[in-house]
């Protein structure tokens, strides 16, 4: 069986761009027949992001209702936290000793860190976490220990994928040589129809950036903030280009072909931001109005929640452990006659 596997970091409440980056590819791919799947709930990495314990557990709970009221069925998927596998941080430090310091230098969120101090006049390193510097490696044992072949995410994540094949083929070479292949090698799965969901401000929706649409804002909220998103000042009439709009960005990630194809023609026959908004709304609403419904009933009871993440748990790591087991072996940590 093909293997899917995805994670989002709870460090703040769940967006629209996890939403079309992830939840939604990763659920449709639940339900293939040739597939078995792995969501989980990346809370160590939340710890590289903040130092605020109640600002994980709610985000936790909230991405946890969020995949279950997008349609996730925890009996058939591997539904777990990422802290409740203790083999994870294990798998992390096996590989971090065949892994390239140089591999880490260039990962982009390390760099991005470096090249803003050292634009301020600041120690390159300052306020880097080796958290941070070593988030790659801890998300490459994620994909690794179960075995992963594909992976749904954003576009943002692409490099952070191919490192855990780099990691993950190193380590097939130095301890199976030419015969026993410990992993295999992940892909990155991306959406045709979302590149990079822009936020309100039209830079990547992004909790860094402050430029979210949370994904269960009531109704009247989200066509707020949709109203909110930042456009150019073309008026109605004249001709706009979709290419380089937010809000038709957005617009063909929650529409059909057909209905992308009229947006299309829209904006070419002068569509007005305001009329071209309304529609985004209605297109989203009309998308997420069912799914907010049954978040909120989910939300609203964090102790079945924990109940499911515990058993997911259990199950997932029957598969965690005799990998783990093997691995040892391989590294000779286990192996005294
Ligand atoms: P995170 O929590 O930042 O984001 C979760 C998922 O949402 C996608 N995403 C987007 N997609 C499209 N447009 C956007 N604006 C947008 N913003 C976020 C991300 O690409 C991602 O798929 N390191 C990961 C979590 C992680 C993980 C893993 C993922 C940890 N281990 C193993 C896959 C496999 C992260 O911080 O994602």
């Amino acid at each position: 069986k093909r293997r899917i596997l995805t994670g989002i970091t709870t460090s703040g409440t769940p967006h629209l761009g996890n939403y079309v980056g992830a939840i939604r590819p990763a659920i449709a791919a639940s339900r293939r027949d040739d597939a078995e799947s792995f969501y989980f709930l990346a809370d160590y990495h939340a710890l590289i992001k903040t130092g605020e314990p109640a600002r994980v557990q709610q985000s936790t709970l909230e991405i946890a209702a969020s995949w279950l009221a997008c349609g996730l069925d925890p009996d058939k998927v591997f539904f777990y936290r990422q802290s409740d596998i203790p083999e994870i941080p294990e798998l992390t430090w096996l590989l971090t000793c065949v892994t390239a310091k140089g591999l880490l230098n260039r990962a982009h969120a390390y760099k991005a860190a470096v090249d803003a101090n050292t634009a301020t006049g600041e120690d390159a390193d300052a306020g880097v976490t080796a958290g941070l510097y070593m988030y790659p490696v801890l998300m490459a044992a994620d994909i690794l220990i179960f075995n992963a072949h594909e992976v749904p995410v954003g576009r943002d994540q692409i490099q952070h994928i191919e490192m855990a094949r780099d990691i993950g083929q190193r380590f097939n070479h130095l301890y199976g040589g030419e015969g026993e292949k410990f992993f295999a090698l992940p892909e990155a799965k991306i959406e045709d129809n979302v590149a990079t969901l822009p936020g309100t401000d039209g830079r990547k929706m992004s909790k860094s950036y402050d430029n979210t649409i949370p994904l269960w804002l009531p109704a009247k909220d989200l066509k707020k903030a949709i109203l909110g998103i930042v456009t150019d000042s073309r008026a109605p009439g004249e001709a706009k280009d979709p290419d380089t709009s937010n809000i038709f960005a957005i617009y063909q990630a929650f529409a059909s072909a057909e209905e992308t194809a009229a947006m299309r023609q829209a904006f070419a026959d002068g569509i007005g931001w305001g009329d071209a908004k309304h529609k985004l709304f209605e297109r989203v609403d009309a998308e997420l109005a069912a799914p907010r419904a049954r978040y909120e009933a989910l939300v609203a009871k964090p102790k079945v929640i924990e109940q499911q993440l515990l058993a997911g748990a259990r199950k997932a790591r029957e598969r965690s452990r005799e990998l783990t087991e093997k691995l040892r072996w391989a590294v000779g940590v286990r192996d005294l006659g």
